[in-house]
């Protein structure tokens, strides 16, 4: 049977058809793909109706694990922190770090602002003063044309914080852009920024070409896009542990507190001094911030693109986080840009993601942002403390001893072997292939 490799009209076509299509295009066995493929569909039409909502062209689900950290201590408070995320160890890890500060004082936050940025780019060929000197006027405008957008933030305490005028024509000509702060409150508040973001380029255009301000040839404006930007420095939490040194107790191999201190805050500063441990160092603390992000239905491409360029914001890429020891005191903390949500968007709709925010006590924007800086933080924590130990590869090994197993097809008993065998032997492909086989022959 010949196969096709391209299609029109796919989007229309009934989701049963859509699977038969890709079964038999593109795989060898396509009943047997069929049905793994329907075998993921929610059991609940109508939950599956929700989740085939979410995207365009849905023909499954994509399992991934949902699993939890308990014992996290944040601001006096105990949550149990919700996670998605297919990498071993991680949640492991999470939970380790937590239950370690949870009887030295626990994680303490503090929300150091929480503004939004959107962008309006526009080309316009007239002089820059004269746009300056008219902003003002504009600027009135842009709030006032875009009230019936802004009042039910308004109402809920948020909405434009400042709109100002940025002159790019030296990089490019013409070039100008109209960048907007707003407080959105428990919402991320992409639609909202957007919305206004739209309203502001209608609103200025339209008032280029009738204002009595400008000439003939200054009425031409071209509004290139509007936007919100991802980019947000000044929506901020910063989290934090701290303890005397002797508190910090000993660690693996009898390593004591102040020699483990002085090796953890050399890892942190080596991850200020060379990008390349710092892109590892942060996609660490990544693994927990993502994993947060998604178990309550956060956007987690848009958090980390922000955490990146905020890692570079001195124009070098750096660790997000920062320790000392100062007055025989470890403290170790994160700054992180966070422009996140606890309503709107997928936080209300996914049924999973409710429930992540139900177990954290349905917290507000300003208390996520905390419980997901300490999870960071825990994250970052936990790696760090096996690096300048025991070495990352003995625990996260550990704790892939399952995958490999399950790759290898091992029944249930031989990986009960396989679990007690490796509690005192280094774990790895070949040795876990050459159990399996010495069990095997017996
Ligand atoms: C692995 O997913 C994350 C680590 O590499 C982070 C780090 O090295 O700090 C362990």
């Amino acid at each position: 049977m010949s196969k096709e490799r391209t299609i029109s009209g796919f989007s229309k076509m009934r989701k049963r058809d859509k699977i038969k299509w890709i079964a038999r295009n593109f795989f060898s066995d396509p009943d047997h793909v069929m049905n793994e493929l329907i075998s993921y569909w929610h059991g609940d039409e109508k939950q599956q109706k929700i989740l085939d909502g979410f995207s365009e062209n849905t023909i499954s689900n994509f399992p991934m694990p949902y699993g939890v950290a308990p014992n996290f201590l944040i601001d006096g408070e105990t949550y149990v922190v919700p996670m998605v995320i297919e990498e071993s160890s991680v949640v492991a890890a999470a939970s380790a770090a937590a239950k370690f500060w949870m009887t030295r004082g626990g994680f303490v936050t503090k929300i150091l602002d929480t503004q939004k940025v959107g962008q309006v780019h526009f080309k316009w060929e007239g002089n820059p003063s004269k746009l300056k000197g008219i902003f003002p006027e504009i600027k009135a405008l842009l709030i006032e044309e875009s009230k019936d957008l802004t009042i039910n933030m308004e109402n809920r305490g948020g909405g434009i914080l400042d709109i100002e005028l940025l002159d790019f024509t030296s990089e490019e000509e013409g070039l100008f852009q109209i960048r907007a702060y707003f407080e959105t409150c428990d919402s991320m508040g992409a639609n909202f920024v957007n919305s206004c973001l739209e309203r502001f380029g209608a609103t200025l255009r339209n008032y280029v070409i009738a204002s009595d301000k400008l000439e003939e040839a200054e009425k031409d404006i071209l509004i290139v896009m509007s936007i919100l930007s991802n980019y947000t420095p000044d929506c901020i939490v910063r989290a934090e542990v701290k303890c005397k040194v002797e508190e910090l107790g000993t660690f693996a191999g009898g390593m004591d507190a102040l020699t483990f201190a002085h090796k953890f805050v050399t890892a942190v500063k080596i991850a200020h001094i060379d990008p390349y441990r710092a892109t590892t160092h942060n996609k660490g603390i990544y693994n927990g911030v993502d994993a947060v992000a998604l178990a309550t239905g956060n956007d987690f491409r848009a958090i980390e693109s922000c955490g990146h360029t905020y890692a570079s914001r001195d124009g070098r890429y750096r660790s997000l986080s920062f320790a000392e020891i100062k007055n025989d005191v470890f403290r170790f903390w994160i700054d992180l840009p966070l422009a996140i949500g606890t309503v709107g968007g997928l936080t209300s709709l996914h049924p999973i993601a409710k429930r992540s925010l139900e177990l954290l006590g349905d917290p507000d924007a300003k208390t996520l942002m905390s419980i997901i800086a300490s999870t960071g933080l825990a994250q970052n924590f936990a790696a760090l403390r096996s690096l300048v130990t025991t070495g990352i590869q003995k625990g996260h090994m550990k704790m892939h001893l399952q995958n490999i197993l399950n790759q290898m097809k091992a029944s249930d008993s031989e990986s009960r072997a396989a679990q007690k065998y490796f509690n005192d032997h280094v774990v790895s492909f070949a040795g876990v292939r050459e159990f399996l086989e010495s069990q095997r022959k017996k």
